[in-house]
């Protein structure tokens, strides 16, 4: 698997395929995410995407990432289109860059849960406008945005200082979080079995950022080690999407890597679990934990529509993405 290459730096419009695309705005964006949080808690929407239509391509099954940008269009004054990939031609064998090339003349901006990366790339490849990484195997950096958000919200601001564990597999989110958390300068460590471990270039990339942002990066063996003198624990399911065969062998792998109540006990005072949801509840996370008062897991959640809104009044409103045009023939 390769590094997220970002967006190339000729493009006109914006892509957030790997949260390191987002990297420089992301102070903005939790700040924005926090402050469109409070107003929406006041009863005020604002509607900057009036007349803007996001198209929602869905390759594998989701509640929050569905929901949240569905929801985040409709309240921001705009329009979302949900598109299965099970009804849709792609499905039947359509070339993404065909659908690229339609959905570019309909919509303002397109997001996509894919099964391959490589997938994700292609469609930002062909379409004029804006692609949104719903999650793929590689990725998932809207969900880190609400993360980020959470722990803004939480620490008042400030991550200078401040630990953040994560407990599991090297995943998708294990390597969007430990990217954001490198940006933003939060100390980041991660207890992942040697197996599961994610490339070493993306763990150097993430130390090299981290060293520039004055925090630190590391990966160590324990979930112990890992808790202790941390803030917060993350954690994520042991199998994910696409990820059913080996569900057996990974689960024996895992064993011992459980976010419970003993080891947040062995993490700074006041340290909360959170996890992206959904959750296996006995597996990587226990129901005392999920159902107790040391958890922020509900609040990441919400933050996903408010995140959700500040990532797309990024790419798609203040951007000005627009549908393509018909290009103009030539005499
Ligand atoms: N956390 C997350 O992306 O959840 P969904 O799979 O329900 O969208
Ligand atoms: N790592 C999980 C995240 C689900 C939101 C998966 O890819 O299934």
């Amino acid at each position: 698997m390769s590094l997220p290459a970002g967006a190339p730096a000729s493009a006109k419009k914006r892509d957030l395929i790997s949260i390191l695309d987002v990297a420089e705005d992301l102070p903005a964006l939790l700040k924005r995410a926090s402050g469109l949080r409070k107003l929406r808690h006041e009863g005020k929407l604002p509607r900057p995407l009036e007349g803007r239509s996001l198209a929602m391509i869905f390759e594998k099954p989701s509640t929050r990432t569905r929901s949240s940008f569905e929801l985040a269009m409709v309240e921001l004054g705009g329009h979302a289109v949900y598109l299965s990939t099970k009804d849709m031609q792609l499905g039947r064998g359509e070339t993404i860059a065909d659908t690229a090339r339609v959905l570019s003349r309909y919509y303002h901006a397109v997001c996509y849960r894919a099964f391959r990366w490589q997938d994700e790339e292609e469609l930002a490849k062909w379409a004029s406008i804006p692609v949104i990484n719903a999650l793929d195997d590689r990725e998932h950096p809207c969900q880190i945005v609400a993360d980020l958000q959470t722990l803004w919200d939480r620490w008042r601001g400030k991550f200078e200082g401040r630990q953040l564990a994560y407990i599991g597999d090297g995943n998708n989110v294990l390597r969007s979080l430990m990217l954001g958390s490198a940006v933003v300068g939060l100390n980041f460590v991660a207890a992942i079995p040697p197996a599961y471990r994610p490339e070493a270039a993306v763990v150097e990339k993430a130390k090299a950022l981290a060293q520039q942002h004055g925090s630190s990066v590391e990966i160590v063996d324990t979930p112990k080690a890992a808790a202790r003198g941390s803030d917060a624990i993350y954690t994520d399911v042991w199998v994910s999407m696409g990820d059913e065969a080996e569900a057996a062998q990974r689960k024996e792998a895992f064993h011992g890597f459980q976010v419970n109540e003993l080891l947040l006990g062995h993490a700074n005072e006041g340290a909360f679990a959170l996890h992206d949801l959904p959750a296996h509840r006995g597996e990587e996370i226990t129901d005392g934990v999920m159902d107790g008062e040391q958890q922020a897991i509900w609040d990441q959640a919400e933050n996903r529509l408010h995140a959700q809104k500040a990532i797309l009044e990024l790419l798609v409103a203040k951007a000005g993405a627009k549908p393509q045009a018909r290009a103009r023939r030539s005499k």
